[in-house]
């Protein structure tokens, strides 16, 4: 099966016997009852497999870890409350405090503020790596040392779709047997397969490409069975940030028009790309499938598509940029990505509000950059509407 089939029909659009439904269940029950005392005590010491209660596991998350781990091409996954909590979680299964993580920079600003102010606090520490240097500034730097227990990347990168070079990483990474984690939430197993070139774990914002429509909040991690028992069944269960199993019905649902949607959002950016880079009011554009981007032959190697996020910057930087969110008709300013709906932000004080200024100027995010996720709309009308915003804007 192809992609855009496996997501329509692949594992988890399980038919029940009994009635034959074409759906999955919603199981909201979050205690299942044991046949015996004996049965229960076997589901407890893991002699018989079988449900206990939803924070251990629940058969509509199963539905769903079962088709993320066969889309990623993984041998299994977990599903958490939030990406947040995917990454929390992840970190908290693979370190203990004495050891330290090598992290990409720039990231999302949640998982910056996660890393820079709580992991610290537990004793771990964090050391960055700039995205496009990625294994130059590890050696260089000597980074690793062996108490290195995870390499966390985000590529593209939140908001300036810098690349990660995914097989120099793990290349890197496995000649000392650390595990790479790529936040794949902009790319999804769509556009990027990550365990291709040796990678560990792939984690996700379901929140955005895969839920799809901006009304449901969760994470995913696949990996290998080691690992995922490792962070479900030895962390989350007992850390509690699981999934709903609603919300698992949603990205269920969310998954399978996942392929015709990432195909508009990939045409409308290339478009919205081009209109851009010829307007002579926009300074630079950011998107990685870009001749002129540095690092294209990289998005072309690891990437089989831009996907549907780009950033720029505007003459007159922030205070014009400003302007142009308040004149957009069309364009929802909010944060988030991954939606039908085009949506747009201001990083500096939005998505990445995290950063100190210092901190916005090493990780190299611009203070007037813009980022927009293209939604599935009509080009011409996204087009039209960034026009007339531009036209007011310097009128
Ligand atoms: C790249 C990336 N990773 C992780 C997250 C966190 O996901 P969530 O908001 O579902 O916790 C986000 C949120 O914007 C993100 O953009």
């Amino acid at each position: 099966m192809r992609i855009d089939t496996k997501v329509v029909h692949g594992k988890g659009k399980t038919v029940d016997p009994l009635s034959r439904a074409i759906s999955p269940p919603i199981h909201t029950a979050a205690v299942f009852s044991f046949k015996s005392a004996e049965h229960g005590a076997r589901l407890f010491t893991g002699e018989e497999e079988g449900y206990i209660y939803t924070r251990l596991g629940n058969p509509t998350l199963k539905i769903l870890e079962e088709k993320m781990a066969l889309l990623e091409d993984g041998e299994a996954a977990a599903t958490f409350a939030s990406g947040m909590a995917a990454i929390s979680t992840t970190i908290l299964a693979l370190c203990n405090s004495g050891d330290n993580i090598i992290a990409s920079s720039p990231i999302y600003g949640g998982t910056f503020a996660l890393l820079s102010k709580l992991i610290p606090k537990w004793g771990i520490d964090v050391r960055w790596a700039k995205a496009s240097e990625f294994g130059k500034e590890i050696e260089e730097q000597q980074l690793i040392d062996e108490k290195t227990k995870l390499i966390l990347v985000e590529t593209p990168a939140n908001p300036t779709l810098d690349l990660v070079d995914l097989e120099e990483i793990a290349n890197l990474s496995s000649k000392k047997n650390i595990p790479v984690a790529v936040d794949q939430t902009f790319a999804t197993f769509y556009f990027q397969k990550p365990f291709k070139f040796g990678t560990d774990i792939s984690i996700y914002s379901a929140t955005k490409f895969i839920g799809g429509h901006s009304d449901s909040i969760g994470g995913i991690v696949v990996s290998n069975k080691e690992l995922i028992k490792k962070i479900k069944d030895e962390t989350l269960v007992d850390l509690g940030g699981v999934m709903s199993p609603f919300n698992a019905f949603l990205f269920l649902r969310g998954l399978e028009t996942l392929a015709v949607r990432m195909d508009r959002h990939y045409a409308n950016a290339k478009k919205i790309v081009q209109y851009l880079e010829e307007h002579p009011k926009i300074e630079k554009v950011f998107y990685p499938y870009l001749e002129s981007n540095p690092q294209y032959n990289l998005a072309k190697k690891q990437m089989s598509g831009g996907s549907g996020l780009l950033s720029f910057i505007i003459n007159g930087g922030r205070e014009k940029g400003k302007k142009f969110l308040n004149n957009l008709n069309l364009m929802i300013v909010a944060v988030s990505l991954g939606a039908v709906s085009t949506l747009i932000e201001h990083p500096a004080s939005m998505t990445h509000s995290t950063y100190s200024p210092e901190e916005l100027e090493k990780a190299g995010i611009p203070e007037g950059l813009i980022r927009i996720s293209v939604g599935i709309e009509n080009i011409e009308d996204l087009i039209e509407d960034m026009d007339q915003s531009l036209n007011k804007t310097f009128s």
